[in-house]
C-alpha cells in the first residue's frame, strides 16, 4: 500500500522530548517494511509561538503562515534525522519533489508548502498527488466528535463518516495561522473530491498509527458515493 500518514505538531513535538521522535521512528520504519510511506509534520506550540512573535513584529497573516511553515519543515527534519537511512535525506518543499524523492524507496518527510492551509490539507493533497492507498491522520483526539471532548463530557466519537459530515461539522471555524482545526477545509474538501480513505486517530501513543492497518479505531471517512 501507498501511506501517507499526517503527524500533528500537537503530538511529536509535545514536550520536546527526542525519545519521542525515535519512537514514531521505529513505528514508521515497521510500516515502511510493507508499504510506501510519506509523513507529513505539524508544527504544533513551536509554530503557534513563532506566529505569535511574527504578528507581534507586524507580519501580515500570509507571513505568519510562512513562518508556520518554517516550524513544520523544522519539526520534519528533526523526524528525518530519527529515521535516519530510512528515510529520504532532504524534506520536499512541494509535491512534485515529494513524488521524486519517493522514487528512492525510502519514506519521504516533509512539512508545510504554501500559506493558508495545515499540514493536514498538505497531506490529502500529497495523498492525491501520489495517488495514495490510505491518509492517516494522527492527531491529540481519539477520532471525529459531535462536539469539542476537552470541553464536553458527553462528547459521542464518530465511529464513520462522509467527507460531508465532516465539512458540516468543521462549519463556524475561524480560519487564523496557527489556529486551524485538526482538519481544515481544505483538506476535507481534497478527500471528498478524490475519495481517499481516510482514519484520523490518537496519534498521541505511537502504536496507535500501527493499529490502524489491522483493525478498527478512530473515525473512517468514507466517500458518500
Ligand atoms: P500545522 O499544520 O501544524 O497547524 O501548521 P496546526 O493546526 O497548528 O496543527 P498542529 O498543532 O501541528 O497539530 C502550523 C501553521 O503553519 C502554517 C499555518 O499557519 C499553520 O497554522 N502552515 C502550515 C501553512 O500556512 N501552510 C502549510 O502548508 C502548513
Amino acid at each position: 500500500m501507498r501511506i501517507v500518514i499526517t503527524l500533528g505538531g500537537s503530538v511529536i513535538i509535545r514536550d520536546h522530548n527526542p525519545q519521542l521522535f525515535q519512537d514514531y521512528a521505529q513505528v514508521f520504519k515497521d510500516i515502511n517494511k510493507e508499504n510506501d510511506l510519506f509523513v507529513v509534520v505539524g508544527g504544533g506550540k513551536t509554530a503557534r509561538d513563532y506566529i505569535s512573535i511574527a504578528r507581534g513584529v507586524g507580519a501580515s497573516e500570509a507571513l505568519c503562515d510562512d513562518v508556520g511553515i518554517d516550524v513544520t519543515r523544522l519539526n520534519a527534519r528533526l523526524l528525518c534525522i530519527a529515521l535516519g537511512n530510512k528515510a529520504y535525506p532532504r524534506i520536499p518543499q512541494n509535491f512534485h519533489q515529494a513524488q521524486e524523492f519517493a522514487t528512492s524507496g525510502k519514506i519521504v518527510v516533509m512539512g508545510g508548502t504554501e500559506p493558508a492551509h495545515s499540514t493536514d490539507a498538505v497531506g490529502s493533497i500529497l495523498a492525491e498527488f501520489v495517488g495514495a492507498d490510505l491518509l492517516i491522520n494522527a492527531t491529540s483526539v481519539d477520532g471525529l466528535y459531535d462536539k469539542d471532548p476537552k470541553k464536553y463530557q458527553d462528547a459521542k466519537l464518530f465511529p464513520e463518516v462522509t467527507p460531508s459530515k465532516v465539512l458540516e461539522c468543521l462549519s463556524g471555524n475561524e480560519v487564523k495561522a496557527g489556529t486551524y482545526e485538526f482538519l481544515d477545509h481544505t483538506a476535507i474538501q481534497i478527500i471528498k473530491r478524490s475519495g481517499i480513505k481516510t482514519i484520523i486517530l490518537n496519534g498521541e501513543n505511537p502504536e496507535n498509527i500501527k493499529r490502524a492497518l489491522n483493525e478498527r479505531i478512530g473515525t473512517l471517512i468514507i466517500s458518500e458515493d
